[in-house]
């Protein structure tokens, strides 16, 4: 899976995407992730990328040319599966829209910023909008972060426990059972009996009970879809 960044602060991306998960994935030869300067494609010799809005709005506004030119560039290379775009008035990012973008091949997300980017954009180069939770951020790069992040742990073969990603929260609408390590007792503090006992099938039990309780105490909505 090949992933294109495009962004005005590249430098905010750089460091997230040669550490973390996103770094081990790409060693391993699994996922490519690159991230490109918006202001490398603008023609205006000062290498603005934004202006002022039409109808005299309040702040400034992402300008159609070097987004265009950048996308083009790379589209000219390769398809994409998706053109993204990250704005809080996207649809809501979730697990299964995780899981169908970790299934694709090539994916473009282009980081919004100041008020946002030339309207013409999102009709004609945008094939989807996203939205990490309803609250703004000042721009797209930790949305894309964040993105980028849940759906390259999804990539076969990036996490080394295959199984850890499947029994994740949210997986199967459940929220996850707590987990535990050594010691058995700290302080007094214990872990649970069942979890000692050796016996598989009650702790499976014990797993799905534990699921279940915690999603109908913290996140009833989920127990709806
Ligand atoms: N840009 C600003 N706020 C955002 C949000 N909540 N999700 C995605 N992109 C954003």
């Amino acid at each position: 899976m090949r992933i294109d960044i495009i962004t005005v602060l590249p430098e905010m991306l750089d460091g997230f995407v040669n550490m973390s998960i996103l770094a081990r994935a790409q060693k391993k030869g699994l996922v490519e992730i690159h991230v490109h300067n918006l202001r490398d494609y603008t023609t205006d010799k000062h290498r603005r990328v934004d202006d002022y809005p039409f109808g005299g709005f309040a702040g400034m506004v992402m300008q159609c040319q070097p987004i265009d030119a950048c996308i083009s560039a790379l589209k000219a290379e390769r398809d994409y599966d998706e053109v993204i775009f990250t704005t809080p008035d996207g649809q809501q990012f979730d697990q299964p829209m995780a899981n169908a973008l970790s299934m694709k091949e090539n994916i473009i997300i282009l980081c919004g910023h100041y008020k946002g980017i030339d309207y013409r954009i999102r009709e004609h180069l945008i094939t989807k909008e996203v939205s990490i939770g309803d609250f703004v951020l000042t721009g797209g790069e930790l949305a894309a972060a964040v993105m980028a992040d849940a759906v390259v742990r999804l990539v076969p073969g990036v996490l080394s426990d295959e199984q850890s990603a499947l029994s994740d929260s949210f997986q199967d609408n459940l929220l996850a059972a707590p987990v535990y390590t050594r010691p058995a007792d700290y302080k007094g503090w214990r872990v649970p009996d069942v979890l000692l006992s050796g016996h598989e099938r009650k702790i499976k039990e014990w797993e799905l009970a534990q699921s279940m309780e915690r999603t109908r105490r913290l996140r009833p909505d989920l127990l709806d879809k």
